[in-house]
């Protein structure tokens, strides 16, 4: 029997190449830059299996364009890049990698929460500027971080340690969402489930959680800014479009907020004009999983996803295994 053929749109670290090599014939993408779409269609034409990455669209055009088409995997654990419907339609088993990065979203979130309230950008910027004239007893004061209040709205797993973190800052944790956790998750983290419109009220940092979907997409607007401390930060590492940019701007300027750091924007990779120019805002470019080991472990999550595959299993992640009737 032939091989089945693979697409996969960026290098891989070893980890993960290892795998795919010993499954099947892979057609590897090894520019620096993202494939562009034509290329993409092109090279997808032939292949049984496409291991991709959140640039890259899987949608009803590129299905179409590769009717031999039997797995999607994307390497990372936010999957609207992917059409899952679309995918069920055509019998294409579209998988990500949850679980391998969580504390490392968690750590990054953390890292942009205090990095805005205690300044630390624009207070690199001052002292590299040459400007800086020593210590002063009222220079670049911020907020304190630890015995405040942190507002969690999505508490699955990454939502949850960055709870986890939050134990050793003696914060008071209240979270939001669809789902409640159970008692013992929440005994474990000391948090207290609230109405969305109360955590927006009692939060001192709202920290965003939640995957992209019709519902979540514009959660934080003019309204849910409005309902915010005038003192309270917002971090998102989740999805930009969870966030309308245009309304956070104007609650910055209008002083209903007193900052936001953000690793992920509304139409990446460009970022609103007037976010481009705060100080009161931090702009990481969605790092919030890029460390060696986690990206590795997500590449060879992904990779395994595939192999089970030809294999003859259920991919692990597999994100349409009931639509589809799989075991
Ligand atoms: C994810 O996994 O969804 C991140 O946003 C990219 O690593």
């Amino acid at each position: 029997m032939s091989k089945p053929k693979i697409l996969v749109t960026r290098l891989l670290y070893p980890a993960a190449r290892a795998v795919l090599e010993k499954t099947g014939e892979v057609d590897w993408w090894t520019e620096t830059e993202a494939i562009p779409r034509a290329e993409l269609l092109k090279r997808v034409a032939d292949k049984d299996a496409l291991v991709c990455v959140l640039t890259d669209k899987v949608d009803a055009e590129l299905l179409t364009a590769a009717p031999k088409l039997k797995v999607a995997a994307t390497v990372s654990v936010g999957y609207d890049n992917i059409d899952v419907a679309a995918c069920t339609a055509k019998k294409v088993i579209a998988t990500n990698t949850p679980g391998v990065l969580d504390d490392t979203t968690a750590d990054f979130a953390w890292t942009l929460m205090l990095a805005i309230a205690r300044r630390l950008v624009e207070g690199d910027a001052f002292v590299r500027s040459g400007k800086w004239p020593g210590f002063a007893i009222d220079q670049m004061l911020g907020g304190d971080v630890y015995g405040k209040t942190l507002g969690i709205i999505g508490f699955g797993r990454i939502g949850q340690c960055v709870a986890r973190r939050a134990l050793g800052f003696r914060m008071r944790v209240i979270y939001s969402g669809t789902t409640r956790a159970p008692v013992d998750v929440e005994k474990e983290l000391n948090a207290e489930f609230v109405e969305q419109d109360r955590l927006f009220a009692e939060a001192d940092f709202v920290s965003l959680h939640v995957p992209l979907t019709p519902e979540t997409r514009h959660l934080i607007c003019k309204e849910s800014l409005e309902k915010m401390k005038c003192t309270a930060f917002l971090v998102n590492t989740s999805r930009g479009p969870v966030v309308d940019e245009e309304a956070l701007a104007d609650a910055l300027e209008n002083k209903k907020i007193a900052g936001a750091a953000l690793d992920v924007y509304e139409h990446e990779p460009k970022v609103h004009p007037k976010l481009m120019a705060r100080r009161d805002v931090i702009l990481a470019p969605h790092i919030g999983s890029a460390t060696v080991e986690t990206r590795t472990r997500m590449m060879v999550v992904a990779a395994n996803n595939v192999a089970a595959f030809f294999e003859g299993r259920t991919p692990p992640n597999a994100l349409n295994k009931d639509a589809l009737g799989l075991k």
